[in-house]
């Protein structure tokens, strides 16, 4: 269970906007719900932005009311929808949206995103005079600063229910599988969905990968008569069609692996228990937050506790993954 911060309120907020942005992630309708129902009841008036940043440059958002926000902490996606604007990155179009905001008598923006959706957050709150609070929103796991993010607990979650359905097809017929999941920049997702479902061994693109040293492992395996079937987890990586590609360099090794994409069924699907609670703490906390005056702030969990972290400090930085991790699928599949 979470600590909320309990925090002396020095701003009398009128209105705030809450947007989601980027790749969506289980646990932002949740977010949404406690931002909405945390700031009313502070007295706060709440309008939500449709499509993220994209609806923020054209003031496409409406006020919103306890009862918009009712059925949807279960649900996955986000009610506000969500977007990538490229248009956003420019200075610009961030000036229109800080007009836009305070011609509508705003002076707060919670937005829930990713990494990108965190840099935008960072550019408006030191830009221009609106208070800002982000809200760690991705599968990814990737951001730093933060141990967790809203959907990441979800997404590995659906990873390990459709692996453990494929490793009953891939003893039956003694199959070894590269079963691909999600993350372009970071192996957290694969690291622990490999943990969790005993792989044989992960590839993820924070380290350099080894196809002969796939091969290796693979062999001695068989030799040690540990059998051919097999996960083998793999995070999508920058380019696309990795796996596959991986899949053909085995075939030059004599393995033969199949291939299973999992692709976006990981962005869907109901919250856990985790995620709701992780989302409806950090939404409550972001008004708080606001309330104390705070700006351009993220509001994370450091080792169980509900922290701030200036934007400064979590935008473009690497959160590393531990190779111990990474270490251990290998040595506990033995
Ligand atoms: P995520 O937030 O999931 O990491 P993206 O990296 O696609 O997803 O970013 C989402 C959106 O955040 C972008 O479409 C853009 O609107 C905004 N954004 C990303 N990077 C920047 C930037 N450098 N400056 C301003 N806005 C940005
Ligand atoms: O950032 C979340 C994420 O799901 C990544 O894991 C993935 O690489 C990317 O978004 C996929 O984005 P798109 O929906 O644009 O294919």
């Amino acid at each position: 269970m979470y600590k909320l911060p309990t925090l002396t309120p020095t701003r009398s907020l009128n209105a705030i906007a809450v947007l989601t942005s980027g790749g969506d992630s289980p646990g932002m309708n949740p977010a949404i719900r406690a931002v909405v129902r945390a700031a009313l009841h502070s007295g706060i008036r709440v309008y939500g932005v449709q499509r993220g940043y994209s609806g923020l440059i054209i003031g496409d958002m409406d006020e919103m009311q306890a009862g918009d926000v009712s059925n949807i902490v279960q649900r996955g996606g986000t009610l506000l929808k969500s977007d990538r604007c490229a248009a956003f990155k420019d200075p610009v179009v961030r000036k229109q949206a800080a007009t836009i905001l305070q011609e509508k008598g705003v002076d707060g923006l919670v937005v829930i995103g990713g990494d990108g959706s965190l840099t935008g957050a960072h550019l408006l709150a030191t830009e221009h005079n609106i208070p800002v609070i982000g809200l760690p929103g991705t599968i990814d796991n990737d951001i730093y600063g933060t141990d967790d993010t809203i959907g990441f607990d979800t997404a590995v979650t659906t990873a390990l229910d459709a692996i453990d359905k494929i490793r009953d097809t891939a003893l039956s017929h003694e199959n070894l599988f590269l079963v691909e999941v999600m993350g372009r920049n970071s192996g957290f997702i694969a690291t622990q969905v490999g943990l969790a479902c005993g792989a044989e061994m992960i590839v993820v693109p924070d380290f350099a990968i080894q196809i002969e040293s796939i091969c290796f492992q693979l062999a001695a395996d068989h030799a040690a008569g540990r059998g051919s079937s097999g996960i083998i987890v793999v995070a999508e990586g920058q380019q696309a069609g990795l796996t596959y590609r991986l899949a053909e360099q085995l075939k030059g090794h004599q393995q033969d692996a199949k291939v299973c994409i999992l692709g976006h069924i990981q962005r869907g699907g109901s919250p856990t228990g985790h995620d709701r609670v992780l989302a409806s703490c950090l939404g409550a906390a972001a008004i708080t937050c606001l309330r104390a005056g705070y700006n351009d702030k993220m509001i994370g969990v450091d080792r169980g506790e509900i922290v701030a972290v200036p934007l400064e400090h979590v935008v473009n930085r690497n959160k590393p993954l531990n190779p111990q991790l990474v270490e251990l699928v290998n040595i506990l599949h033995r």
